[in-house]
């Protein structure tokens, strides 16, 4: 093949050589510019591999005359980020919820801080936008089981609800089926009371004998209203919103097996200015009282 080689006669060119029937290949040279680039890449991947971290060793890496890390980059930027909210933090635990609220840099600051740990530790079971599921109530509304005031708010998510804390909020409905405390036809009444008090029933006979059982086995935690109670964690029975659902099958559901949401305590797990701040976050989104 090199024997073929020849010099193309309109371009000048020198062939490589090969040919397909009958046109040549030219063995163009590369441009100039071309050539000068790639060696420039090749002079900065070099001197790259000796300035930055490059290669792979067994266990560790060639470091670079530098000693580059984007690790300890970011270590310091986060030492900094601690640094810069240090001062905020230190007044927000030294500081009352009420004084945090009626401060506006603290205030701003406690609601971007108690969102990202709202974000972190409550979100799987309240929802990212804390609207809650089926049993895991919405923080957005303004109907509180346990209380909606600042304090209440502190209160229920230092200690939780039914938690393993010794200061936990609690209180036990009955079961009023399982344990046989009322008949079917009995829960089925009080079921149709329950839904007539937000006006969605739909047996009026039923609901008048239900309304003398809830009289005697209900009000003293749900009262007589059937508006609940904050101290008991009773829910309000009279607003259509329901934490378990509001279908005839999920208050009879209620009544027979009872239920027992948990929330764990997070006194101990977050320190007392993110329990600050999540109190705030919470207390804002829609129903603080
Ligand atoms: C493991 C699931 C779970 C996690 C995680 C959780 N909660 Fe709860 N939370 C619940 C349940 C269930 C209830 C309702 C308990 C009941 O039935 O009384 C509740 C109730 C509440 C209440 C009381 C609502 C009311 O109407 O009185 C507040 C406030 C609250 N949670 C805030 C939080 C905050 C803030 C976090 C994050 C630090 C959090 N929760 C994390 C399950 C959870
Ligand atoms: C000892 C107190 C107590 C008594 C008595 C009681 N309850 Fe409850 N009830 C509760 C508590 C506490 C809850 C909330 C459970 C939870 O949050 O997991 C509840 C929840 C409910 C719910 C669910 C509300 C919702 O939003 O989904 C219904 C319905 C209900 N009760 C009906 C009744 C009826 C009817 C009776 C009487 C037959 C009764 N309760 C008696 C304490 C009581």
């Amino acid at each position: 093949m090199a024997d073929n080689k020849e010099v193309d006669q309109i371009s000048g060119t020198e062939t490589t050589g090969h040919e397909w029937d009958g046109i040549k290949e030219l063995n163009t040279p590369l441009p100039r510019w071309w050539l000068w680039t790639f060696y420039a890449t090749c002079l900065w991947a070099l001197a790259y591999w000796i300035v930055m971290p490059a290669w792979p060793l067994i266990s560790s890496h060639t470091t670079g005359l530098i000693g580059y890390s984007s690790r300890a980059q970011l270590a310091k930027s986060v030492a900094e980020a601690r640094e810069a909210q240090g001062a905020f933090l230190d007044r927000i635990e030294a500081a009352s919820l009420e004084q945090i609220v009626a401060d506006q840099e603290l205030l701003e600051f406690a609601m971007a801080g108690g969102g990202s740990a709202f974000a972190v530790n409550c979100s799987q079971c309240h929802g990212s936008g804390a609207a809650g599921f089926v049993g895991y109530p919405n923080l957005n509304d303004d109907d509180w089981i346990w209380g909606g005031d600042l304090e209440a708010i502190s209160h229920t998510i230092h200690f939780g609800i039914r938690s393993d804390h010794d200061e936990t909020r609690f209180n036990e409905m009955p079961a009023y089926g399982r344990d046989e405390l009322l008949t079917p036809e009995e829960i089925n009444d009080v079921a149709e009371y329950v839904l007539s008090l937000s006006g969605s029933g739909e047996d009026a006979a039923a609901a008048a004998r239900g309304e003398v059982t809830f009289a005697e086995q209900c009000s003293a935690c749900h009262m007589e209203s059937g508006e609940g109670d904050y101290e008991l964690g009773a829910p309000n029975l009279t607003d259509a919103i329901w934490l378990y659902g509001g279908d005839k099958a999920a208050v009879v559901d209620t009544i027979a097996n009872s239920r027992a949401g948990m929330m764990p305590a997070w006194t101990g797990r977050l320190d007392e200015a993110t329990i600050k701040q999540l109190a705030i976050y919470v207390h804002s989104l829609g129903g603080g009282e």
